[in-house]
């Protein structure tokens, strides 16, 4: 570089959180209280859903999974969220999810924000479960069951007892060394940790059940006889074309809640209903336009795929958290010349 070399702007620089650095705010902040603060900025978001851009969100399938991205916008600020989601990942020492994300503002198109998002979307997909949860959950429920133990079990255990207060979980994987992880990074959170050595086994004496398995097939992880009346049932796992955990006769017997229907239809449980088949957007049970859990009777389920406006909210909540210089690097992402057109010049003035 010579001494001509010219400088980035201040505008050119844009906020970049790296996996190590999601990793020190993370603990800095506690995961259970972070995934609390996201679900306050969730709540908000939520509650003003009318003011976004929403859009299902735009798939890439192949063979062994999908790479999908995930914008919206409130009018002021865009975010949006590049993730994949490739169940035969692990098996292949990857990631199933892996993510990244943006926020930019919607004025001049500048991000200000770039950063991980593979730790984030637990987090916030933690967050938008327990949220769902604190409304449709039977009351004072104690007891969860999480059939699937991988990346996302430990962050849904710890956000459904800080949101729902539950005491105990009861885990349950296909794969006895991803429970016997839950367990080990369990120890010390409080929770009474029961695993099991059979889905059946982890549903008795539970009022939620999560399930968070990941297979690229219609599996069926529950039956219909498995599911007792007045339970509420957190499926996050079914979110793709031909990717779904639950019986149908399950989906029958339910009350079914979804973040966006004309995305939940293409990807959740409910492909396998008819496509007018009655569900409940959360953001009206929030807002109070939608009846949530009526009775001690009812099965309620979250059919949950995630959505671009919770990502929106995670972000949203991670950039209010940037005060330490520490924790983030400024990254030089935008080429801006002194003068706007003349971008050909930086080229040369560069030259060596
Ligand atoms: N809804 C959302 O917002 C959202 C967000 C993130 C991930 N997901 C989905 O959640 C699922 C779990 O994600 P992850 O990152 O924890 O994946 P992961 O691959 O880390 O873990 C999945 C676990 O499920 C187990 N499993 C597979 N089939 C099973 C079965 N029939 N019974 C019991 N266990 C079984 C596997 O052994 C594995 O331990 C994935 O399908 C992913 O796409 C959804």
């Amino acid at each position: 570089m010579n001494a001509l070399t010219p400088q980035p702007s201040h505008l050119a620089m844009v906020p970049f959180v790296s996996v190590a650095n999601m990793l020190k705010i993370v603990n800095r902040i506690g995961p259970a209280q972070m995934i609390a603060g996201i679900a306050a900025y969730l709540e908000d978001d939520f509650r003003r859903w009318e003011q976004f851009d929403k859009t299902p969100r735009i798939p890439a399938h192949s063979r062994d999974g999908v790479i999908e991205l995930m914008p919206t916008s409130d009018g002021e600020i865009y975010g949006f969220k590049y993730v994949n989601g490739h169940p035969a990942n692990m098996a292949r020492g990857y990631q199933t999810v892996t993510a990244f994300g943006v926020l930019s503002r919607v004025e001049n198109g500048y991000p200000v924000l770039l950063t991980e998002m593979t730790v984030l979307t637990a987090l916030r997909t933690a967050a938008t479960s327990a949220l769902a949860a604190k409304h449709l959950a039977p009351q004072g429920a104690t007891t969860m069951a999480m059939i699937g133990n991988g990346a996302q079990c430990e962050f849904q255990a710890l956000a459904f007892q800080k949101v729902l207060g539950i005491d105990t979980v009861r885990l349950y994987d296909l794969d006895p060394a991803a429970t016997a992880k839950a367990v080990r990074n369990l120890a010390g959170s409080g929770l009474t940790v029961v695993a099991c050595a059979s889905a059946e086994e982890a549903i008795t004496g539970a009022q939620i059940i999560t399930t968070c398995t990941a297979d690229k097939q219609n599996a069926t992880v529950l039956t219909d006889n498995m599911v007792g009346a007045g339970v509420h049932i957190n499926g996050i796992g079914g979110d793709c074309p031909g990717k779904t955990e639950l019986h149908r006769d399950i989906l029958l017997r339910s009350d079914i809640f979804v973040e966006y229907a004309p995305q939940t239809r293409i990807e959740g449980e409910i492909q396998a209903l008819d496509p007018d088949h009655p569900v409940t957007e959360l953001w009206k049970v929030i807002t109070g336009q939608a009846e949530g859990r009526r009775d001690a009777r009812q099965i309620t389920l979250f059919d949950s795929v995630g959505f671009a406006i919770e990502d929106f909210s995670a972000l949203r909540y991670l950039r209010n958290q940037l005060s330490d210089p520490g924790e983030y690097i400024e990254l030089d992402l935008l080429a801006d010349p002194d003068d706007p057109r003349d971008l050909f010049g930086m080229v040369q003035r560069a030259r060596p």
